[in-house]
């Protein structure tokens, strides 16, 4: 996590703070910057960007500088945690995103060697390795640096005797350069570059570089130079405005037909399944599906849709827990790696665990320029363009139509099937577009505004739960993640036959249990697991394409009826449903939905 950017031209304050705030879904816990003029200047303070902003300094004249967002990993997020950290002689000031694993031992040799540390954080101890390493060449300094350092780093150094120059290091957390006339840009995302440059450079893992007014010159994990080939920046399509909407969740929940019709003509255009033929996929004789958060549910879901259309042996894991499990994974077994960012450490970690055990690597992101997509055999863009706020929504619908399309794309070679997947996202996308903006408010409000024995909001309520079965089990899952994320209410998912094996326990009058049923054969089960709830003081609301008796519909505190589709597309007219409300009751609390506390969009380590 943690954002870093560096600038060297002019008016450096008001670039990186510009460049700070398109960094901010990184990490919003502290937030500074440091100029080089005659020394180095450092601004920091605990909170967010707009904090920061209030106490720098601008229009000082200086040309140079680098800057920090952090999402703290090592120390509270207090301001002498913050970033930039600085030696013991001010010679060198350094931004990290990463985690330096070995950080511990490192501190004590340096204290040992006199050295003293004011922060708790891992970076303070680069700081002063490079004052203690003090080589003639600068370059020089950060290579020997860099190679007792284990784990993850972005690296951004000022050094005090060398004017408008910059050095950066790279292992695991991205890095890029931009640079156009007078102007260099250095930034973790190169949304930074947006209306910038046209061209930037990605640093891979063990080069480095000098930025000077001349030039940028690249070196190898020797102090080789190397050439480096710029990239075009406009192959990409990037946003980072909120348009007309307060918010970035509800603008990307409101994206969502588009995403799904853009699909459609990207896939259709691009043949993005042609490889994915018979003799191919026959090459295999299973599927993992790998993911965390969100991307971890639309694994889920991708692995139902796979097992039930295309009959193939697929499976899901959180990259977290596989990449220690010691999976049975070969050369027969396709790896498809989920990931929004395509930098998420542990799915980073298990795409490399897999291509050391032979397997093949496709990465589902939807982040073209992302490491995840540089790093596998294969890519399968997501298309869900720049997704801003920290809880994923957009690119899971994304996600999940992908993966639909890809099962009945197997289905179709394997089984010698016909079907018209891309017919059947192309006509989701305008029932999903279909209901208003005014008919979810209703419902939510309805739903936020209800009494309940003791508290008046849903958002007070202490105990809600999330019941299921199949596909609508993994959206309860998304859906209870969403609350959890973006209100900071606790609940508890489940799939819905489990009811009875412990969790009932846990019902009582200040219960609110929301009941997913979107399944025909399944409608039954869950209304059983539903009434059972409700019989034991639960309000159920109850979420469904069906239209139920008139008094079964009243037994329940709510009953929602969604726009009838086929079954298996479900998820992503119900999880629509769920991100509202989400949204509207974490703006309800008072809350900040796109940057809910203590979380980050893009979770670079372990
Ligand atoms: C974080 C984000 C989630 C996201 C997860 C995985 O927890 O807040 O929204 O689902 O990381 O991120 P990825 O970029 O790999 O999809």
């Amino acid at each position: 996590m943690c954002g870093i950017t560096a600038y060297l031209g002019e008016n450096a304050e008001r670039e990186l703070i510009a460049g700070l705030k398109h960094l901010e879904y990184r990490g919003y816990d502290s937030a500074g910057i440091a100029i080089l003029k005659d020394k180095i200047n450092i601004t920091k303070t605990a909170g967010k960007i707009t904090e920061l902003e209030k106490i720098v300094k601008f229009d000082l004249g200086s040309n140079c500088g680098i800057a920090h967002t952090r999402w703290a990993t090592h120390g509270a997020p207090i301001d002498e945690n913050a970033h930039p950290h600085l030696s013991n002689n001010g010679q060198w000031a350094v931004v990290h995103n990463g985690i330096i694993e070995n950080y511990e031992i490192l501190k004590q040799g340096l204290k040992k060697e006199g050295l003293i540390f004011k922060s708790q954080t891992d970076t303070e101890v680069i700081c002063n390795l490079l004052q203690f390493n003090n080589c003639k060449d600068p370059v020089e300094t950060l290579i020997k640096t860099v190679k007792k350092l284990k784990g993850s780093y972005a690296l951004a150094c000022l050094n005090k005797d060398c004017k408008d120059t910059i050095f950066l290091a790279k292992n695991k957390s991205p890095l890029f350069i931009a640079k156009t006339g007078f102007q260099t840009f250095v930034a973790s995302d190169i949304i930074c570059f947006l209306g910038k440059a046209e061209e930037y450079y990605s640093l891979e893992d063990y080069e480095f570089c000098k930025v000077d007014k001349k030039s940028l010159i690249f070196y190898d994990k020797n102090g080789k130079k190397i050439d480096k080939k710029p990239q075009k920046l406009k192959n990409f399509e990037i946003s980072n405005s909120k348009g007309k909407y307060k918010h970035f969740m509800l603008k990307e929940i409101m994206e969502i037909p588009n995403v799904l019709k853009k699909i459609v003509k990207e896939y259709k255009k691009n043949n993005f399944f042609g490889i994915y033929n018979k003799s191919f996929i026959s090459k295999f004789n299973k599927i993992v599906l790998i993911g965390c958060g969100t991307a971890f549910h639309a694994c889920k879901m991708g692995e139902m849709y796979l097992t039930e259309f295309a009959r193939i042996n697929a499976s899901a894991y959180v990259a977290s827990e596989y990449r220690y499990s010691h999976p049975l994974i070969d050369q027969k077994t396709l790896c498809i790696l989920v990931s929004q960012s395509g930098e998420t450490a542990d799915t980073l970690a298990v795409c490399e665990m897999a291509k050391d055990c032979g397997a093949t690597t496709v990465a589902l992101t939807n982040v073209p320029y992302s490491t995840l997509a540089t790093k596998t055999t294969y890519v399968l863009p997501v298309c869900a363009g720049t997704e801003i706020a920290v809880a994923s929504t957009k690119a899971y619908s994304a996600q999940i139509s992908i993966l639909y399309m890809f099962a009945k794309h197997l289905q179709n070679e394997l089984l010698n099937q016909n079907n018209d997947y891309l017919a059947d996202i192309q006509s989701l996308s305008k029932d999903i577009s279909a209901p208003t903006k005014e008919d979810f408010s209703t419902i939510i409000n309805e739903l936020i505004n209800n009494n309940t024995p003791n508290k008046k909001d849903i958002q007070n309520v202490k105990h809600v739960f999330f019941i299921g079965r199949n596909l609508d089990y993994i959206t309860a899952l998304e859906a209870s993640l969403k609350l959890k994320e973006i209100t900071y209410i606790f609940s508890v998912e489940h799939p819905a036959g489990e009811l009875k094996h412990g969790f009932l326990a846990l019902i009582d009058n200040f219960s609110i249990l929301f009941a997913i049923a979107t399944n025909k054969n399944l409608l039954d089960k869950t209304l059983n697991g539903a009434y059972e709830a409700q019989s034991r003081g639960a309000k159920v609301i109850f979420l469904t394409q069906f239209e139920l008796p008139e008094d079964t519909k009243t037994k329940f505190f709510k009953y929602i009826k969604l726009k009838p589709h086929k079954e298996e597309l479900m998820p992503i007219l119900s999880i629509t449903f769920f991100q509202k409300l989400t949204y509207f009751t974490s703006v309800c609390k008072g809350l900040n939905p796109d940057q809910p506390r203590n979380l980050a969009k893009s979770v670079t380590v372990e």
